[in-house]
C-alpha cells in the first residue's frame, strides 16, 4: 500500500519544520496510523544542510515528551513530487515554495500548516529563532493545534479508520 507522504517547511529547518515533523509522527502513532504514512522536513534555505535541530528546540520538545531526530536539508524539485502533502509554517515558506515548483502543480498538496489551526488567531507558525523559550512554547502550541486539525482533515479524505489508539 502506498503511504501518504507528507513533508513539513521552514526557513532553516532546526526550529519549526523537524519539531513539526515529530509531533506529527507521534500524533500518528498515538492514533495508530503509523503504517499509512511517511513524513520528513526541510527548509527552504541552505544554511542548515546536515545541522541538527536548534538546542533550544530539541530542549522544548523534550519539556513537552517529544524527541527530535533529524538533520537539517534543503527543499528540492524532486519533494513536489514525492510528497502528497506539504506544509509551510509561514507566508514567505510557501511563496518560496511556490516559486520553487513553477510548472508542476501543487493544487490540492500545498498549504499553510496554521490553515488547520482550529483557534487560528493568525495565519503563521512565527519563526522563534530570534526570541526566548515563550516564542518555542508558543510554536509548540499551534503545532499541536494544527496537526491535531491537519489529522482529522486526513481521516476524513483518506477514510482513515477511527479506532483511535489514544494512550
Ligand atoms: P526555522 O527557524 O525556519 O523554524 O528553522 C530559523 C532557523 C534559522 C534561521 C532562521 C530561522 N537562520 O536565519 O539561520
Amino acid at each position: 500500500m502506498k503511504t501518504i507522504n507528507v513533508l513539513f517547511v521552514c526557513l532553516g529547518n532546526i526550529c519549526r519544520s523537524p519539531l513539526a515533523e515529530a509531533l506529527f509522527k507521534h500524533k500518528v502513532n498515538e492514533r495508530g496510523w503509523s503504517k499509512y504514512f511517511y513524513a520528513d522536513s526541510c527548509g527552504t534555505s541552505n544554511y542548515h544542510i546536515g545541522d541538527p535541530p536548534d538546542r533550544r528546540t530539541i530542549a522544548n520538545a523534550r519539556k513537552n515528551g517529544i524527541e527530535i531526530n533529524h538533520r537539517g536539508r534543503q527543499l528540492s524539485r524532486d519533494d513536489f513530487n514525492r510528497f502528497d502533502y506539504i506544509l509551510a509554517m509561514d507566508k514567505e515558506n510557501y511563496a518560496d515554495i511556490a516559486a520553487l515548483a513553477r510548472g508542476i502543480s501543487l493544487n490540492d498538496k500545498l498549504f499553510l500548516m496554521r490553515h488547520f489551526d482550529p483557534q487560528a488567531s493568525g495565519t503563521e507558525v512565527p519563526d522563534p529563532y530570534y526570541g526566548n523559550e515563550e516564542g518555542f512554547q508558543q510554536v509548540f502550541d499551534i503545532l499541536d493545534r494544527s496537526l491535531e486539525g491537519f489529522l482529522d482533515y486526513l481521516a476524513v479524505k483518506h477514510s482513515l479508520p477511527h479506532e483511535h489508539l489514544k494512550r
